[in-house]
């Protein structure tokens, strides 16, 4: 098979050389990339390193190998367009339609999906001006994801940081595999927890699990792209911010269900996919606890924990709100799996099957969605964004029946 055809547009801001990190992901993935800088673009990354990482040649203007057509080929022949980083002036012209160098022919010649990733300074991107453009190019059926809040170039923080190279990415094998079409969550609060609760012994220690958070990260990008209003609570992960999503950072299960609880209040669909701890300790020493010579440790009492998946299952915060937790099991997995479904009370339940390579900390998984309905849907073992798919279409037809 050809390898897919990727346009990498970069134009000329600062956030230019995170672009070489997306351009070394796109083609160690197998996806054949062309870079066309703007040339404003070469003034922060230079001819040469596109051309050595891409292993194409690149220009910027038209008039470089004419005889070939390149300000009509390129477009023509793109499987996916991305753009990153997206300037204010970019986005403009992409919007009005102007063709004034190498990237904004190919955008105009362009009929595969295209993906701006914008960066720019906070005002710039509030701008009237820009909203409209962003607006008019959504309207006209291009993903623009939104810039994420941290540090901008000099001391400015705020909105309109590239997100990170790893979520456009995402972004971009995304619509790779599915197309652009699909906005069935959209209008719709979607909540997901994601990663492994800390429930504290002493300022230093604490009890953990080794729930990476990959899974929910997973939920969370994915329902973004299906148009989603996304809440992600995330407990311990040190994971960048998936792209236009909120998140919540907590550390503990009593904060997991605070947090939890206050979104759900308005949400269409909760997805508990974080591994709360069951138990915390019974008590909290304020200073390090020290060994002491000759004496046995004392021993650690521990408490339950509230359950939050069942909590909100059974006190449900609107009606219709459809509810999905998730089971990791070493034995028995489905007859496990419908019991705890059925004492938890949830609507579907997301089994694991525990063991070597699966689950924790990997990029696949492998799993059984469970229906309060006695619906059984397999997903074969596959990238956690291909499970996450699949439960919003089981998501999304729940949410269906309801309206
Ligand atoms: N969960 C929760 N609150 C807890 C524990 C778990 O909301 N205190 C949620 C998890 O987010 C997950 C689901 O419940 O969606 C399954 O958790 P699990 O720990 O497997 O369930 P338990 O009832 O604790 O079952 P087990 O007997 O296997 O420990």
């Amino acid at each position: 098979m050809d390898k897919p055809k990727v346009v990498l547009g970069v134009s000329g801001g600062i956030a230019a050389y995170k672009a070489c990190e997306l351009l070394r992901r796109l083609t160690e993935s197998g996806h054949d990339v062309r870079v066309v800088p703007t040339a404003s673009a070469l003034h922060f990354v230079g001819a040469a390193t596109w051309s050595a990482l891409s292993g194409k040649p690149v220009s910027t203007e038209v008039w470089d190998d004419v005889h070939e057509v390149p300000h009509v080929r390129i477009g023509q022949q793109a499987d996916l367009v991305v753009v990153a980083p997206a300037t204010a002036d970019t986005l403009a012209k992409a919007a009005h339609g102007l063709a004034d160098d190498l990237l904004t022919n190919t955008l105009l010649t362009a009929r595969c999906p295209v993906v701006f990733a914008p960066a720019m300074h906070t005002e710039m991107w509030e701008h009237p001006a820009t909203q409209e453009n962003v607006a008019t190019l959504r309207r006209r059926g291009a993903i623009v994801i939104e810039p994420a809040v941290g540090r901008l170039t000099g001391v400015d923080t705020g909105k309109g940081r590239l997100p990170e190279p790893a979520e456009i990415f995402e972004a971009c094998r995304r619509v790779l595999a599915r197309g652009v079409t699909e906005t069935d969550l959209k209008g719709r609060h979607i909540v997901v927890s994601a990663g492994g609760t800390r429930e504290p012994l002493d300022p230093v220690r604490f009890l953990g699990n080794r729930s990476s958070g990959k899974q929910g990260y997973a939920l969370a990008r994915t329902a973004a792209a299906r148009g989603a209003r996304v809440t992600l609570i995330a407990a311990n992960t040190g994971m960048p911010d998936p792209a236009g999503v909120d998140v919540v950072q907590v550390g503990t299960a009593v904060q997991l269900r605070e947090a939890v609880l206050k979104a759900a209040a308005d949400a269409d669909a909760v997805v508990m996919a974080a591994a709360v701890a069951d138990f915390r300790p019974a008590t909290y020493a304020a200073g390090k606890i020290k060994k002491k010579d000759g004496q046995d440790p004392e021993p650690i009492v521990l408490v339950r924990n509230p359950d939050i998946l069942a909590e909100i299952s059974t006190d449900r915060a609107r009606p219709g709100q459809v509810i999905v937790g998730f089971a990791a099991e070493t034995d028995d997995v489905l007859a496990n799996g419908r019991r705890k479904l059925e004492r938890k009370g949830c609507d579907l339940l997301v089994v694991n099957e525990v063991g070597e390579r699966k689950t924790f900390g990997s990029e696949e998984n492998e799993a059984v969605v469970l229906g309060a309905d006695g619906s059984e849907t397999p997903v074969p073992y596959g990238p956690k964004e291909a499970l996450a798919e699949t439960v919003w279409d089981l998501v999304a037809r729940r949410l269906g029946a309801h309206v």
